[in-house]
């Protein structure tokens, strides 16, 4: 069988550094905001070309939490709209109504799965404050013409990062530090306007934890600081609560396995994107349609997306030959039972996708002979 991720093959690699760092952590009788947790915010905020990171407990309390610090700020208040795409995995949608803020859903491109930019301006209202894009499936939204909207109408742009660790031409969502100073020459208005990136490190992520594990990237020196201390009840000195805050800190074990697994997420990604390079290349298959990629790093490949008219039918043949996949998401966000009041809303494009949409495996430990099978299959279909 191949599966459709292999987590216990993707972190058997490191368990001889895992087992280190746990006896580390454990010589040391620290486990709460230590020095692990400090040198991954630190190592992270590099890779990412960023002047901040702040290790959170999961990527839904990265975004909730980037919202709450905006609100401390003055920059959002509660009942302000927020941009947010129709295509999503839900918790961009409730990290929003979770800080008391009201989403607005828009189409997305079927080209690229992700916001469509030119819908935007349309649902612009006196209310609308903030945009929070996602670079869903590891492909990086139109930031630019995103950002060009968001100086316009003075909104402050998010970026959910959950799924597109290390994609590249963002200024949040990871640059290589040798690319650092071109990168922010180039984005130095969005360095200005203080852009910021919530990251999961969710197991199956790209760069994934062995739980629940998160980060926030910015450089917005006073939204840094206000995060910092609201991940830890609104404290920064002990027993000392500027804010209400909550309890969402990175776990000090989990930041010593990403601390491990930090090194290679570029090389992992790169193998992602051989694999991807093959499938687009080598899947032919009228019943197909294949995802739009320039080959750039903009895209991480933590999905390969395919769609077909009958998914089920091709779902099933692919598990009967020993295949397994996924659906990335079987119900589009508006019409889940949790937002009934959204449920006779249309969203044909958002639709459509969920209604055809199949992952196929991808991993950084897929071999090729498992790629050659499933491209063989595939062309069989
Ligand atoms: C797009 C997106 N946003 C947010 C999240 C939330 O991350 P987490 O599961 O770490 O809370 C996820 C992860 O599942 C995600 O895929």
């Amino acid at each position: 069988m191949i599966k459709f991720l292999d987590l216990q093959k993707i972190n058997s690699g490191y368990q001889e550094q895992f087992q280190e760092k746990l006896k580390l952590v454990l010589d040391n009788g620290w486990f709460i905001l230590g020095e692990e947790v400090k040198s991954f915010e630190i190592q992270f905020a590099h890779f990412c070309g960023s002047k901040h990171c702040i290790g959170v407990g999961n990527g839904f309390d990265a975004l909730v939490l980037i919202f709450k610090g905006y609100i401390q700020l003055g920059k959002l208040q509660k009942g302000d709209e927020v941009i947010v795409p129709a295509n999503t995995y839900i918790a961009s949608i409730l990290a929003i109504l979770q800080a008391d803020l009201v989403p607005v859903l828009v189409e997305p491109k079927l080209e690229t799965y992700n916001i469509n930019p030119d819908l935007i301006e349309d649902k612009i209202t006196s209310k609308t404050k903030a945009i929070l894009t996602v670079h869903l499936y590891g492909q990086l939204a139109e930031m630019n013409k995103i950002n060009a909207i968001a100086n316009q109408y003075n909104l402050v742009v998010l970026e959910d990062a959950a799924q597109a660790h290390g994609a590249r031409e963002s200024v949040q969502s990871s640059v290589f530090s040798d690319q650092l100073q071109s990168i922010k020459t180039r984005n130095s208005q969005l360095a200005t306007r203080n852009s910021v990136a919530a990251f999961s490190f969710y197991p199956g992520k790209n760069l994934g934890a062995l739980g629940d594990a998160g980060a926030i990237t910015t450089n917005d020196d006073d939204l840094a600081k206000v995060i910092s201390s609201f991940r830890n009840y609104g404290s920064e000195k002990k027993y000392h609560n500027e804010f209400i805050g909550i309890n969402s800190r990175l776990d000090e074990l989990q930041a010593a396995f990403l601390n491990v697994k930090l090194p290679n997420l570029d090389s992992e990604n790169e193998l992602r994107r051989t694999i991807a390079k093959r499938y687009l290349s080598e899947i032919k298959n009228d019943k197909i349609v294949l995802p739009n990629w320039d080959l750039s790093s903009n895209h991480v490949f933590h999905l390969f997306i395919i769609r077909t008219d009958n998914r089920e039918a091709l779902q099933n043949y692919l598990l009967e030959n020993g295949i397994e996949t996924m659906i990335h998401y079987p119900i589009p966000p508006h019409k889940q039972k949790a937002f009934a009041h959204w449920n006779s809303l249309s969203f044909p494009i958002t639709e459509k996708i969920h209604n055809e949409v199949l992952s196929l495996p991808i991993s950084p430990v897929m071999t090729m002979d498992e790629v050659d099978f499933v491209i063989e299959m595939i062309n069989n279909y």
